[in-house]
């Protein structure tokens, strides 16, 4: 069990402008609108001109801004990605130097986790700030065209461009993480110059995984469902949102469901739909369970404070 006393200062995202239909992609590869839209949920999806780095700052950027945030106050910068286009130095290093960020001591590092990265991030930021660190900058960003396939029509649909940010400090509110993964279904999404997955024994394992972990996260913290305002999944497939709706006996308004607008984008799906959360409930805290899966298999919830 992982507890922290945690606050959340702010949030942001970037989402690119462009924007990728299904009519396009049936363009390119043996696909139809009606076969993506009903198998995924997916509408459209966007295309990024800018790189990890720039996604990532401006992101980033846009807590700081939201937050009225002195960005001098931040000493430490975790960013989760898989689609860096350099190995060293680290996205979280290249957003200290383009935010200009002159504090005496700051800590930046990268952490891949697939998808679950910013549920992973937001953790090692959590107990990191209950040390002498004052403020975290964590990002979750993703440029998936980077990796994608754009002749594999079982990959290539799903996949988009984003990123988002949350600032944390040590404060009052808990947060209660559950994290964890298992290393012996590494060859069903992995990605090494593309994306290669086996989608079928994917989707059994993430509607397998996640109402467990939802349920796992609530029981270690003796906490219920009817405790929690709000649910923010990782968004990987609509199908597979609604199916731990269904075994969990959900009401669907209470889970945020974007995936129409940007696909999978991976480390960044949980903190832009935090973020757009957040701008439709600026004035309320809620209890929000953030919950993701990725390749590995790594997966986490998390309960926050928003
Ligand atoms: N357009 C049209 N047909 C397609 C297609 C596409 N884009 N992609 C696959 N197909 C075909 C397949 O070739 C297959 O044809 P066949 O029956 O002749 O062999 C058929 O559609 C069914 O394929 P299948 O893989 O069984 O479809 P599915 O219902 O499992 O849906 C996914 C495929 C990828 C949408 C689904 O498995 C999924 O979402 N998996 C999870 C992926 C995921 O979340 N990954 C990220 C994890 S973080």
């Amino acid at each position: 069990m992982s507890k922290y006393k945690t606050k959340v200062v702010s949030t942001g995202r970037f989402i690119p402008d462009k924007i990728l239909t299904n009519d396009d992609l049936s363009k390119m590869v043996d696909t139809s609108d009606e076969w993506i839209y009903t198998r995924t949920g997916i509408k459209t999806r966007r295309i990024a001109d800018e790189s990890v780095l720039e996604l990532a700052y401006l992101a980033g950027l846009d807590a700081i801004k939201k937050g009225n945030v002195d960005k001098n106050d931040i000493d430490l910068i975790v960013v989760a990605t898989i689609t860096a286009e350099q190995k060293t130095p680290s996205i979280a290093n290249m957003v200290q130097k383009k935010l200009e960020i002159e504090n005496t001591q700051v800590m930046t590092f990268d952490l891949n986790a697939a998808c679950t990265g910013f549920v992973y991030a937001l953790e090692v930021a959590s107990a990191l700030v209950q040390t002498n660190f004052n403020k975290a900058l964590v990002i979750g960003v993703e440029k998936m065209t980077n990796v994608v396939d754009f002749t594999d029509r079982n990959t290539c649909i799903l996949f988009g461009d984003a990123a988002g940010a949350m600032i944390i400090e040590k404060g009052n509110d808990d947060i209660f993480f559950y994290n964890d993964s298992k290393g012996d279904l590494t060859d069903l999404l992995t990605v090494d110059d593309k994306i290669h997955m086996d989608g079928r024994k994917v989707y059994q394992f993430a509607v397998d995984i996640i109402p467990k972990s939802i349920n796992r996260v609530l029981e270690e913290n003796n906490l219920t469902l009817d405790e929690i305002d709000y649910i923010i999944p990782h968004q990987a497939n609509v199908r597979i949102i609604d199916s731990f709706i269904k075994t969990l006996n959900l009401d669907r308004d209470k889970v945020l469901i974007n995936i129409d607008k940007y696909g999978n984008t991976s480390a960044a799906s949980i903190p832009v739909a935090i973020d757009e959360y957040k701008d439709d409930n600026a004035n309320s805290v809620k209890n929000v369970l953030i919950v993701g899966f990725g390749g590995g298999f790594t997966w986490g919830a998390a309960i926050i404070k928003i």
